[in-house]
This record gives structure tokens, C-alpha cells and sequence, in this order.
């Protein structure tokens, strides 16, 4: 049979139930939330797009991986399922396990990057850039201008510039520059995947620097999907082979595995190099746990071993998972909502700067709507705007990123078709009276990764 159509790879066996809230409570929830969305309970929420991060909805076949998850303290057999399914999935010999991504970022920066050291990366990610910052970094955005830019239809806006890199490689030298963090499917780009070719030509490059490349491979499979899509020659290959190729053009790689991997919490750091991973294991015992669990239980690994073969089993999973994202995205854009385009790989982004005009830049209009969207629907999103971007380390002025979005992350194998026609009609009715959205202001701001805890008041 021909099909035209794609349709979930799966059936549902077990159901949770969600409430629907009346305006006035989501009124009440909104401001005792400090108009922050990671500050309200999820009791409060009717559908929840705030993250695509340890969301999933887990297989039976994961499940019952969870009954016979080995606890032992160390060697856990639920340990070497997990690093062979690494090394057959990703193809990285050494496996440093970790709680979740930003235990394998903090590791990786502390064990590679020294004082006044460069870290080059396309876009990037709060958590990344925190550890990398932390470790005495400074990071250097090298994406493609398109990446910055909503409208752009760039195919690959995940991509980095080599001109860029190649700039600061002659300005700081190749040995003040450890790796370059590339990070597939960009996150904080809308979802955006990068070529093939491009990743090549990048780790060429860095190569010939004595730079190492560390992916940031926790949404690879959606990049692998987009490649298999719109990159000339891969359209006859699996997934699972775009999958290996992509990592065999790095030196390692983080992963957080509550995205792609299909499970609620769990993560590592992968490396080729065994002496890499020798020093990465002297500190895991020290922030993360032994070296055969990191911060996971043997069920984690054990579902998290199954997880890493499932999303990549048959091209159909990411198919749907992507499909449904587009399915969203598509409606929007039929409506004239202005988003990112093309529509990412984990969620649609709302372009908050076009949408709502008459809030200026430091009133964070993507805060704002995100906010008001909830008030008006129950639909819990999330900023990914100036609040994110956080301060400058020198001069304490704002960063104020070209992208001020609010991003609808879709859970795998979570919410249904019809969800997704309610998400949009949610987003289309706000979108009719935009100007009674006002701007915001803090009421506590706290110094680091501010967004996940600070409060806000509407402006007077
Ligand atoms: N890298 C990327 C690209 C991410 O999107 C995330 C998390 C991390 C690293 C950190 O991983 O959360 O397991 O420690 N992103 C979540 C999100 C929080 O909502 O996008 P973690």
C-alpha cells in the first residue's frame, strides 16, 4: 500500500488525565507564577508544551526494561546494555554516563577548557554556554547569519558559518580553542537541523587546527530525519545510518538523553579518546556518581539502553514525531502566524518581536506572550528570548538575542492530533487582539540561568 499520509508507529495502552482550567484560575496561577511558566504546577496546566525535555511517553518494550533494571552499585549489567547501545547507535567506544545533558556539559568543560580559552559554537544553549562560562570560557556564536533570522528559509540554519570560525581561529590561534560545541537540530534556532556537508566540512577544519569537535547530540536523530529529507544523496538511508555518519565527524559528543532517547531523565558524555574519558570519569566519581551509573538508577539505563534503539528501530518513529510538529507548525502558518521557519524538529516557535510590536525589547515581549497565552488557553509554552539570553559577563547589560520566541515544544508520543488543532486555534484567537498583551518587568532576578527562576509584574 501506498500512503500519503503518516500516522503514529504505535497505539495507546495507557492514558493520563489532564484538566481544563476556567480563565480565572489560570489569572490567579499566572501571577502567583510570577508570570513565569517553569513556576507554575502542572496541575494547572491543560496542555503542556513547555518542554520537550524528559517528557516522552515511554514504550511498553521500555517499561518492562524497567522491572528488570539491575541496581547494583557497580557493573550493572543495565550499564553495558546502555554502552552497547551507545556504541552500535552513536558509534563512540567510551560511555561517561551522567543524571542528565548538563552533567555531561559540566564534565566536558571542566576536564577540556582553561582560563581565558575559546569555546565556538552554532547558536547557543543556556545550559552549554553557563558551563562552558564557568569552566573560564568565552563562547563565540559561528552559526549562519540565516540562523538569526525567522523568515529565512534556509534549509540549514543549523549550519556553521566557516568563515566566522575560520576568523577566530586566526585571531586566537587553534591551541586557545579546546573543540567547537556543535550542536545538531539548534535548539534555541527553532529546531533548525545543519547538513551533512557542513558538519564535514567543519570537522576538516577543525582538524586541521588540532581542534576537536563535541557534538551536542541531543536532538541528532531529528537533525539525521531533516538530512534524509532535504540533503542531496541521503534520501535512499536509514536514519540510523545518517545517525552514525553524523557522529563519525566528531571527537565525542554530550547527550541529554530526555529528548531524543526517548526517556524521562538520564544523559551522557561519549568519547573516542580513552584518556579523555580517564579524566572524565575522575571527576564523574566525585559530581556524578560511579563510573557505571552516573546519576542514573539501573532502571534508567536499562529503559534509556531501549530508548536509544527505539528512536532510531524504524525510520517511522521520527517521521511521525517530526510530522506532528510540522502538522502544528503548517496550521499556523495557514493562519498567517508569523513563526520560524521552516518548521523546527521538537516544537514551533512564535515569533514574539512581530507579533506583539508595541513591547519594547526590555519588557520582554516573548515572556509577556508566553504568559498571556497560558491566561487565555491553558497552553503552557516557553520563553527563549532576551530572558534567556541572560546578561553580559562584563558590562551587565542584557544580551538582547535577534530571535525573541516563544516556543511550543511537543512531547514525543505524547499529545494527539487534536491537541495540536487546539494548540493552534489557542494561538490564532490571542493573535486577535494582541495589543491587550503589555509588557513585563522583574520583580527578583536571580544572577545565573535567571530564566528558570525569576518573577515577573506586568509594567503599570
Ligand atoms: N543541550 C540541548 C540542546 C538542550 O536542549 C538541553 C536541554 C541540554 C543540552 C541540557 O540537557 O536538560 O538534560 O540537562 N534542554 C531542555 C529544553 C531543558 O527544554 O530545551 P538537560
Amino acid at each position: 500500500m501506498s500512503r500519503h499520509s503518516w500516522a503514529e508507529p504505535y497505539k495507546i495502552k495507557v492514558v493520563e488525565p489532564i484538566r481544563m482550567t476556567t480563565r480565572e484560575e489560570r489569572v490567579v496561577a499566572a501571577r502567583e507564577a510570577g508570570y513565569n511558566t517553569f513556576l507554575m504546577r502542572s496541575e494547572d496546566v491543560y496542555i503542556d508544551l513547555l518542554t520537550d525535555s524528559g517528557t516522552s511517553a515511554m514504550s511498553d518494550y521500555q517499561w518492562a526494561g524497567m522491572m528488570i533494571g539491575d541496581e547494583a552499585y557497580a557493573g550493572s549489567r543495565s550499564f553495558y546494555n546502555l554502552v552497547e547501545a551507545v556504541h552500535d547507535v552513536y558509534g563512540y567506544e567510551e560511555l561517561v554516563p551522567t543524571h542528565q545533558g548538563r552533567g555531561a556539559e559540566h564534565i566536558l568543560s571542566q576536564i577540556l577548557i582553561k582560563d581565558g580559552d575559546y569555546v565556538p559554537g552554532n547558536m547557543y544553549f543556556t545550559t552549554t554556554r553557563f558551563h562552558q562560562e564557568h569552566a573560564g570560557g568565552t563562547f563565540v556564536d559561528v552559526i549562519i547569519d540565516e540562523a538569526h533570522d525567522p523568515a529565512s528559509l534556509h534549509p540549514f540554519k543549523g549550519n556553521i558559518d566557516l568563515d566566522k570560525l575560520q576568523r577566530l581561529i586566526d585571531e586566537v590561534g587553534g591551541d586557545k580553542i579546546p573543540y567547537i560545541s556543535v550542536e545538531t537540530n539548534v535548539n534555541m534556532a527553532g529546531g533548525q537541523p545543519m547538513s551533512m556537508a557542513n558538519l564535514k566540512a567543519t570537522y576538516e577544519l577543525c582538524h586541521q587546527h588540532g581542534i576537536l569537535v563535541m557534538l551536542d547530540a541531543t536532538r541528532a536523530v531529528e537533525n539525521a530525519w531533516f538530512i534524509k529529507q532535504r540533503e542531496a544523496g541521503y534520501n535512499d538511508k536509514t536514519v540510523a545510518e545518517i545517525m552514525r555518519e553524523i557522529c563519525s565527524y566528531s571527537d565525542g559528543a554530550t547527550v541529554s538523553s530526555k529528548k531524543d532517547n526517548l526517556v524521562n531523565i538520564g544523559g551522557f558524555l561519549a568519547l573516542r579518546d580513552p584518556e579523555l574519558a580517564k579524566a572524565a570519569r575522575a571527576l564523574l566519581v566525585a559530581f556524578e556518581g560511579l563510573h557505571t551509573y552516573g546519576g542514573m538508577s539501573g532502571r534508567d539505563m536499562e529503559a534509556l539502553a531501549r530508548g536509544i534503539r527505539e528512536m532510531v528501530g524504524t525510520d517511522d518513529h521520527v517521521h511521525a514525531r517530526v510530522g506532528q510538529v510540522e502538522y502544528l507548525g503548517d496550521a499556523l502558518i495557514k493562519a498567517g502566524v508569523p513563526i520560524i521557519r521552516p518548521v523546527g524538529g521538537h516544537g514551533v516557535f512564535l515569533d514574539a518581536k512581530t507579533i506583539l510590536p508595541h513591547i519594547p525589547h526590555d519588557q520582554f515581549p516573548a515572556q509577556a506572550l508566553t504568559a498571556a497565552l497560558y491566561i487565555e488557553s491553558g497552553v503552557r509554552g516557553m520563553e527563549r528570548g532576551v530572558v534567556s539570553a541572560g546578561r553580559d559577563k562584563g558590562t551587565g547589560d542584557h544580551h538582547y538575542p535577534k530571535l525573541e520566541l516563544v516556543r511550543l515544544a511537543i512531547p514525543r508520543r505524547v499529545y494527539t492530533q487534536a491537541h495540536m488543532d487546539v494548540t493552534a486555534e489557542a494561538v490564532i484567537d490571542l493573535l486577535q487582539h494582541p495589543e491587550s498583551v503589555t509588557g513585563l518587568q522583574f520583580t527578583y532576578e536571580p544572577e545565573s540561568l535567571r530564566f528558570f527562576q525569576a518573577r515577573f509584574e506586568p509594567v503599570a
